[in-house]
């Protein structure tokens, strides 16, 4: 089904800071949020949703960073910055709250929702369908009151009746949105049918042609690319996505997939973005990076093998034509191999100079640890390529703001003996502190000795490690997840609390065990941040076992 709309302009919406951190385990420090989203304003992503500021002070601080920082003038080459978005459920709250985070950026908008499928009316809502549209009237108006740019989502619109769904956008319409979103929340349409209830909207729903249409589709049954390609080739103009395809659940449509669809079946789609695709590797390995969240070898676009040819047939077409395996080119996505940008006598200024071409803004003490890490590195390893440089960037990140660092760390393996490690922390006030422990192997042993030292007790749900890149001289880069140990710890459980969830640590370093311990240290530092909000929230409200007396909306 194929729909003329006047223009081939789809926006690129990305939120992978709001729906993509929602993801179990895939929360980000405020300073790789602000990371990412520089990273997506040199990606050209025309919106930027940058958080939730309702859910708690920290999403808040992050949004109007974002929005100060990436939402107020463009960059070299672009005309305008990215909009810079900030969700609200349907209330007064909510939607100041978002204001607040997003009201510093050039282009601000609100992007409030509410559900209008009868199972969230009846289930989690309790509302009338006449209450319904009252609410999306009123707080469409109030959100229009404080911002020229107001995007509405009729949640869980892929069940909702169509009918009741029409009178809810002919409701948005009139009280001021200016975009409409289409979510297919829980994954559960077809590409048929989406593009169908799309082109249902654009022929029921009075004013439309006024506004820009938006798709929103998860992936609960691995559809959700080819949902939004449906939606946009039934006239929608706005995709929403995430890098790598992060979100809620099984997640929501990958940025990368429908752009390269996009941009690959031009000839046949007619449809264009603003993206420069050559980043889209370079995002997608920085996203992975802070959320701990692996790119499978398989993923299409930005996967390790996605244009690798192994069999002997596929190598000698290749060798023979490119075109014969290969629908896009690997430097069209930013996944050429690796290119040599420093080597052993580049001295601090080019250093920096690279991590700036490459996005990084690390500077102060940050750069002068990165800066000793990359000489260290240089005499180790002969060719020190940007995948080095992002992974010891990646592994400054947040340093500053660290509880505890390493300061030293010796290991005893092997067959003989108990594996042993001694630690040395440098911790709060500049105290040193060392501890010796032994384990099962060596990683198990330093994190032993690193917990003694910390006391923030925690489960280990996932421990990973990869090469940077090729050669036995490569860096090697550890992820590991962990969650708070509630019963111990003495965190409080409380479903308010900022991040009661697992979180991730991320290291690099030639020796792994060193990697290990960075990257276990930076999950319990993590952990001490949530103990210190947790503490921070106590302290300034009396506890409460009731529910709140007003009558705010679930989520
Ligand atoms: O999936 C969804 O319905 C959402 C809305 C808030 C747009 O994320
Ligand atoms: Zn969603």
């Amino acid at each position: 089904m194929e729909t003329q709309v006047a223009g081939d302009y789809v926006r690129i919406f990305d939120t992978t800071l709001r729906d993509g951190e929602q993801a179990p385990g895939a929360t980000m420090t405020s300073a790789e949020k602000l990371e990412v989203a520089r990273a997506l304003t040199r990606l050209g992503v025309d919106v930027i949703e940058a958080g939730f500021p309702a859910a708690s002070p920290d999403d808040l601080a992050a949004v109007q960073t974002i929005a100060r920082e990436c939402g107020r003038s463009p960059l070299a080459g672009r005309t305008e910055p990215p909009i810079i978005a900030g969700l609200a459920r349907a209330t007064r709250t909510d939607i100041d709250r978002a204001w607040e985070g997003v009201k510093g950026a050039a282009r601000p908008r609100i992007h409030t929702f509410l559900a209008t499928s009868d199972l969230h009316l009846a289930h989690k809502l309790r509302m009338s369908r006449a209450e319904v549209l009252a609410r999306i009237t009123e707080m469409v108006a109030h959100a229009r009151s404080l911002c020229a740019d107001v995007e509405f989502s009729p949640e869980d619109a892929g069940r909702s009746d169509p009918e009741f769904l029409y009178q809810a956008l002919d409701a948005a319409i009139k009280a001021g949105a200016t975009t409409l979103n289409i979510p297919d929340t829980v994954g559960y349409t077809m590409p048929d049918e989406f593009g169908a209830l799309i082109a249902g909207i654009r022929a029921n729903v009075p004013g439309i042609e006024g506004v820009i249409i938006s798709v929103h589709c998860h992936d609960d049954l691995g559809l959700a690319v080819a949902n939004t390609l449906a939606g946009l080739r039934a006239g929608a103009r706005q995709a929403e996505c995430t890098i790598n395809g992060i979100g809620e659940r099984a997640g929501n449509c990958s940025l990368e997939e429908i752009v390269m669809t996009l941009t690959t079946r031009k000839p046949r789609l007619g449809l264009s973005t603003g993206i420069d695709t050559t980043q889209l590797c370079r995002v997608s390995k920085l996203v992975s990076t802070c959320t701990g969240f692996t790119v499978p070898p398989n993923k299409a676009v930005v996967g390790g093998n996605a244009f690798a040819h192994e069999s002997g047939i596929h190598q000698d077409g290749m060798l023979k034509h490119q075109s014969t395996y290969e629908i896009m080119r690997p430097e069209t996505v930013g996944a050429g191999g690796t290119r040599l940008v420093l080597g052993k006598h580049s001295g601090r200024h080019a250093f920096a100079d690279q991590l700036g071409a490459l996005g990084v803004a690390l500077d102060g003490p940050a750069l002068d640890r990165a800066f000793d890490r990359f000489k260290a590195l240089a005499d180790r390893k002969k060719h020190i390529g940007e995948a080095d440089l992002l992974a010891l960037a990646s592994s400054e990140r947040g340093a500053a703001h660290a509880h505890y660092t390493l300061d030293g760390l010796q290991v005893g393996c092997g067959t003989i003996g108990l594996p042993t490690a001694t630690v040395r922390l440098r911790g709060p006030g500049d105290i040193v502190h060392v501890r010796a422990a032994v384990g099962t192997g060596p990683v198990d042993a330093v994190f032993k000795a690193i917990d003694e030292i910390v006391g923030a007790p925690v489960m280990l749900l996932e421990y990973a490690v990869h090469s940077v890149t090729e050669g036995i001289d490569a860096l090697g880069e550890v992820s590991v997840r962990v969650r708070p140990d509630a019963g111990t710890a003495g965190v409080v459980p409380q479903s308010d609390a900022p991040r009661s969830r697992a979180i991730h640590g991320h290291g690099a370093d030639t020796d792994i065990v060193v990697a290990s311990a960075k990257a276990y240290l930076a999950a319990l530092n993590r952990v001490l941040d949530d103990q210190a909000a947790v503490a921070a929230l106590e302290a300034n409200r009396p506890v409460v076992s009731a529910p709140p007396a007003s009558r705010e909306l679930p989520l």
